[in-house]
């Protein structure tokens, strides 16, 4: 059977109670207006519907509800912290599908310090983890600015990257096992502990990423580092992405492996969070672009402030930059990370946004971005581009921002059109037209542009081979 054909029914009167008997009624939602929450999403794009939200508190739990569902020929989205940006964690419109939430299995199970593990329940707050992690002098190196609300089988879904993927890598670089419920019930306990363990084919790595098409993940074992002993970050002034190219080889021709973070934003990223928070420029004027850059290691606090001011120096010196300021507190740390990590939220009170996450080769940055604005220019003359992110990976969210004053409708219809645009850049450039948000729904039709048939064709084989009827998170990532 082809496993992106079935068009699954609603689950009857019968199959609902049956399924809310695994949970008891306390954390089962049938009421349309409670599952709000669960069934929209933070960018009010692609409200759905659905006939249940349940939220398990055991793997044993997701075991019963996937063999019932199975059975039932019900569908089932897995959502986590409901953070995702391509809307592959709410359900369809059709309101057939039932949505699993994980945010009830929240524990951390264990910490080992020496094997620098942690091994935690799907439904732990991101956060929760980079604590627990504190708590034992070691760092879970994930940073993404949701981390208050995402979650560990939401980040392990998606294959999260975030603003330290520079230095540690994406979720999958980080998980070294996963326990995971299948679509038709039976629990793999995958969660392995070992740094090397090559005996065959790798299962976790094609569970991450799947974004809940392939099996629900219950918990996971994750890796620590050490904690850098210091850090040093500073907010600084450019005029164009070359030469903050140029600025992130010398700070890793400086420091080694230690350039954690190197994020840029436009003039109009500064502008916005200026205009919508407490957040204000530390620098003396204003600039084309801006770079936030961090560095971490040394043996003692301090150390690295002068590692960072000698770099900064020189890159002033060679006119790679025209101006930079070093957070001087872990307030004015926090501030200017802030200043990055809201750049998503801000984006909200300028109208209409239009969102993309390309990615090129790190080189070919500039040229993408360049690129971009000109085709933009022409389809749009009025929208306020904002190209902003993880350079240092390559990775550009080329998000689109409506003129001032024009209809929020007529531009969000735009969305193909204009997303279509940059992307075809990027792909023009063998890059990637979903770095590290996933596929979801809003790129589905995309897959077939992006994958030879081949691909296709074996994409579409796992999918039956893990979910022969189809039953997990229909219509996402691969088209139907
Ligand atoms: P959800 O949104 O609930 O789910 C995401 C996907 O994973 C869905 O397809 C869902 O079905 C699937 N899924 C959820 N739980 C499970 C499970 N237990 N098992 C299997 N599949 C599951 N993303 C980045 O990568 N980098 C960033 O820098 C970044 N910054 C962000 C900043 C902001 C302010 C916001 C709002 C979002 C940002 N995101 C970023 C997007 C988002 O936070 C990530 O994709 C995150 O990993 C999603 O986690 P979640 O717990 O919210 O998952
Ligand atoms: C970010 O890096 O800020 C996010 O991945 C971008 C987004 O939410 O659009
Ligand atoms: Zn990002």
């Amino acid at each position: 059977m082809d496993a992106t054909s079935p068009k699954l029914a609603a689950p009857s009167a019968e199959t609902i109670d049956r399924l809310v008997a695994v949970v008891g009624e306390k954390y089962a939602v049938r009421d349309a207006q409670e599952m709000e929450n669960y069934v929209t999403e933070w960018r009010d794009r692609w409200p759905g519907r659905a006939s249940l939200v349940l939220r398990p508190g055991s793997t044993q739990e997701v075991s019963e509800i996937l063999k019932i569902a199975n059975e039932t020929q019900t569908g089932v989205v897995p959502q986590s912290g409901n953070t995702g940006a391509v809307g592959g964690q709410v359900p369809s419109p059709s309101g057939n599908e039932i949505v699993v939430s994980l945010e009830r299995m929240n524990k951390i199970l264990r910490v080992e310090a020496l094997d620098n593990t942690i091994a935690v329940e799907a439904g732990c707050i991101l956060q929760s983890v980079q604590e627990a992690a504190e708590e034992v002098d070691r760092l879970f190196p994930l940073r993404i600015g949701s981390q208050g609300s995402c979650q560990i089988g939401g980040n392990l879904g998606t294959n999260a990257g975030g603003i330290a993927t520079l230095a540690y890598g994406n979720a999958r670089d980080l998980a070294l096992g996963l326990e995971v419920v299948m679509a038709d019930g039976r629990i793999w306990n995958g969660m392995n502990r070992l740094r090397k363990n090559n005996t065959g084919y790798d299962l976790r790595d094609i569970f991450i990423g799947s974004e809940g098409t392939l099996g629900i993940i219950t918990g996971a074992v994750l890796k620590l580092y050490p904690n850098p002993r210091d850090r040093a970050v500073a907010l600084v002034g450019i005029s164009a992405p070359e030469p903050a190219l140029e600025l992130l080889a010398l700070a890793q021709g400086k420091t080694g492996n230690g350039v954690v973070g190197f994020e840029i934003f436009p003039h109009y990223g500064m502008e916005i969070v200026e205009r919508h928070t407490e957040l204000r420029n530390p620098l003396g004027s204003y600039f084309p672009w801006y770079v936030i850059v961090e560095i971490a290691g040394g043996a003692a606090p301090g150390d690295l402030m002068p590692v960072l001011t000698s770099i900064l120096e020189e890159a002033f010196e060679a006119d790679l930059i025209s101006d930079a300021a070093l957070a001087s507190s872990e307030a004015q740390y926090q501030m200017f990370w802030s200043m990055r990590e809201r750049m998503s939220e801000v984006q909200k009170f300028e109208g209409g946004s239009i969102k993309l996450d390309t990615s090129v080769p790190v080189s070919q940055v500039p040229e993408l971005i360049e690129r971009g604005l000109e085709a933009l220019k022409e389809a749009v003359p009025d929208a306020r581009p904002l190209p902003y992110g993880h350079i240092g990976d390559g990775n550009i969210h080329f998000n689109i921002s409506q003129p001032e004053g024009a209809d929020t409708d007529a531009f969000m219809a735009r969305w193909d059109e204009l997303t279509g645009i940059i992307n075809n850049i990027a792909i023009d450039m063998s890059g990637s037209i979903s770095a590290e948000h996933g596929i979801g729904q809003s790129k589905t039709y995309m897959m077939p542009k992006v994958k030879s048939p081949l691909e296709m064709e074996l994409l579409l084989g796992l999918k039956d081979l893990f979910d022969p009827n189809g039953i997990l998170n229909p219509g996402k990532v691969l088209p139907s």
